[in-house]
């Protein structure tokens, strides 16, 4: 698909594989004495963003590990934040007792993140850590750790790899901003 004449280019595919490689070791590092073959980390991908971020990260992780999916909706349209976070999808493995990564495309206001957080820690879960490939920390409304970033990004509407506007430009393998 060739990009529209609107789109900048931001990072390019070369560059996200770096960012990837990097947290797939420190992840590695942080999990080493935390995670076995009788408990696999529990890798909780949000639905649709984060399914591209995730499949590479997750190639590159050497654990035990699980993965399922949870799909929460905060955009509406376009690209502000309506505030509202929907919670779609749950996952199907039971998060009580486990140790629980979330992974993210990219962290804006902050209100999806605080909801799964609030959800896992209510469901039990042993730890739960927050795994991003991109962070607005200008656009925080909502206090959340991210204890995992590939990258912080100044304020700008960012598409391709996952991300979208309206539903386009997920397909893209390099990021761009609009
Ligand atoms: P938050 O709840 O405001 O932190 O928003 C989180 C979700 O909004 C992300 O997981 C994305 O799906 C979406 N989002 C936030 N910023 C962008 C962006 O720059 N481009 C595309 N989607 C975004
Ligand atoms: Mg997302």
């Amino acid at each position: 698909m060739t990009p529209k004449n609107d789109l900048k280019p931001f990072l390019t595919a070369q560059e996200i594989s770096k960012l990837v490689q990097s947290l797939s070791l420190t992840l590695e590092a942080d999990y080493e004495n935390k995670v076995s073959e009788e408990n696999p980390l529990l890798v909780v991908i949000t639905l649709k963003g984060g399914t591209f971020f995730a499949a590479d990260l997750i190639r590159s992780l050497r654990m035990p590990l699980q993965i399922d999916f949870v799909r929460v909706r905060s955009y509406g349209s376009g690209t502000v934040s309506s505030g509202q976070v929907e919670f779609l999808r749950d996952t199907d493995i039971d998060p009580n007792g486990r140790e629980v990564l979330i992974l993210d495309e990219i962290v804006d206001s902050g209100h999806t993140l605080a909801m799964l957080l609030e959800h896992f820690r209510a469901k039990g879960a042993k730890s739960v850590k927050v795994c991003t490939l991109l962070n607005k920390p200008s656009r925080r409304t909502q206090t959340v750790p991210v204890d995992f970033c590939g990258l912080e990004v100044e304020d700008k509407f960012l598409v391709g790899y996952g991300l979208d506007c309206d539903e386009k430009y997920r397909n893209l393998k390099d990021i761009y901003y609009i």
